[in-house]
């Protein structure tokens, strides 16, 4: 049973039986329908390290979802890899776009994914990928080959923004000790060509309420005369941005990084294929800031979103009505060096400034976190590259993503290690979306590539 290849061949129809009991469970941490199921998750995840062989499992209780905490300490002496996860998943709704149910997994072929792919919400984003670190434990153990020290922490709120993981790690430094954190919750390039991701945007995410008059109105009656919270909402949002799309709040930009000309030459050397991207996404053309290319724009540059905007009458037929309010919820992207608070901050004077007399606006801050590069020249970005060069035969590319996980940069600033982002998850995976899905291949290739990474990692460290 020493070899990777065999076990996972051996074993492969059980990995996959596994992962698909999990992804029965709807973990939804923004939903409170969903508590019981969440709870019920952490202690399916407890029982899998359990049986997977980690020494001591413990369920945390926190003010939020519990956290999931396992190690194996084989000698104190020996490196420790602290590997992250999270098993809550995001809404799956809409529910009527899902071509199957998102918590009956089903196995289909795709393009992509010749060898199939396990469909269900959190497939890919994040059980799949944290249970891959579950059974290539497994696999070490039972071929005898672990090198160090495991510790593992599996959070629930993760999709909700991590509120309960920080408290929890403020207060728990001695016990979360490590040498690098380990997490699988991003993406590669391609399955044949594997990135690393070196960077994650951070995040500031608000909600805005625009009030008019003290009731909804008649909109003949009062139409023209009153202010309209709808028209001036969308007004407001439409100003955040000027006619080169870059955002209009003073000061965003301020400490926002330009990287160099040869930073941008070597970021452009990534295999990418615009006409692809547009393909895939049934766009005539992109768009975005001006002066800077997809990759570009989805990475190293800071956004401004709309996430959603309601008010008024949205029913059957037509309804002729003023609303008395209007909402929207905004997330703003960050990068490096900006941060999150004060951004929220600069963004919430910027938008009560800019609502007319008539209106009165609120600006709610719901969470956010700080953006995170990690350097390449260190130890676990070798190990990884190490890793990836062995399984996939090609070397893998530092890339920085748009994406977050606001908890990294906290893991860095409480347990002073650095983070390796080994993700096995592909863009076109629909993490977030109806049909999300994760590649067999994937899933099997993540649980032959990290006992890699424990490997060269202990070597490295000598
Ligand atoms: N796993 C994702 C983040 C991700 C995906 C990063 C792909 C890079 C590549 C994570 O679960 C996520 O969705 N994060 C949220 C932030 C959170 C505060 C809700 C996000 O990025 O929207
Ligand atoms: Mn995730
Ligand atoms: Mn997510």
């Amino acid at each position: 049973m020493n070899n990777i290849k065999e076990y996972i061949k051996t074993n492969k129809q059980r990995f996959i039986d596994e992962l698909i009991e999990l992804l029965k469970i709807p973990s939804v941490s923004a939903d409170s329908a969903y508590s019981q199921d969440v709870v019920n998750t952490a202690e399916a995840v407890k029982i899998s390290l359990e049986k997977a062989g980690c020494d001591l499992v413990e369920i945390c209780e926190t003010p939020g979802y519990p956290i999931v905490y396992a190690e194996k300490i084989i000698d104190k002496n020996l490196p420790t890899v602290l590997v992250y996860g999270h098993y809550d998943v995001q809404p799956a709704d809409p529910i009527e776009l899902w071509d199957s149910p998102p918590f009956e997994p089903i196995i289909k072929t795709t393009p992509i994914h010749p060898e199939g792919a396990i469909f269900a919400r959190g497939a890919c984003d994040d059980k799949g990928q944290m249970y891959m670190h579950v059974k290539a434990f497994e696999y070490m153990i039972q071929s005898n080959t672990l090198p160090c020290n495991v510790k593992f922490m599996i959070e629930g709120e993760e999709e909700v923004g991590s509120s309960s993981l920080s408290w929890f790690v403020k207060r728990n430094q001695e016990k979360l000790s490590n040498d690098v954190i380990l997490i699988s919750d991003t993406g590669m390039i391609s399955n044949t060509q594997p990135s690393i991701t070196t960077g994650l945007r951070g995040l500031s995410y608000v909600e805005v309420e625009v009030t008019g008059p003290n009731r909804d109105l008649h909109s003949g009656l009062y139409g023209g005369a009153v202010a309209n919270p709808i028209n001036i909402l969308t007004k407001m949002i439409a100003s955040l941005h000027d006619e080169n799309n870059r955002i209009t709040i003073p000061g965003f930009y301020d400490k926002v990084e330009e990287l160099t000309t040869e930073e941008r030459a070597e970021m452009a050397k990534a295999p990418f294929s615009l006409d692809q991207y547009k393909k895939a996404l049934a766009i005539q053309d992109v768009y975005g800031e001006a002066g800077y290319v997809t990759n570009e724009r989805n990475s190293i540059r800071p956004t401004l979103d709309v996430n959603g905007i309601w008010g008024g009458y949205t029913g059957a037929g037509a309804k002729t009505v003023i609303a008395s309010k209007a909402f929207a919820k905004i997330s703003m992207r960050l990068v490096p060096n900006q941060d999150w608070e004060e951004i929220t901050e600069l963004f919430q004077k910027h938008f009560e400034s800019i609502a007319p007399k008539s209106v009165t606006v609120k600006v709610s801050p719901h969470h956010g976190g700080q953006g995170y590069v990690t350097p390449i020249d260190s130890i676990g970005y070798k190990a990884a590259s190490m890793a990836y060069s062995d399984t996939f035969g090609v070397k893998p590319i530092p890339v920085r993503s748009g994406g977050s996980i606001p908890i990294v940069a906290l893991f860095e600033e409480e347990l002073k290690s650095k983070t390796i982002l080994m993700g096995f998850g592909l863009d076109s995976d629909a993490i977030h979306s109806p049909n999300e899905h994760f590649g067999i291949f994937n899933y099997l290739k993540g649980i032959e590539t990290i006992p890699l990474f424990y490997k060269y990692f202990t070597e490295l460290s000598k």
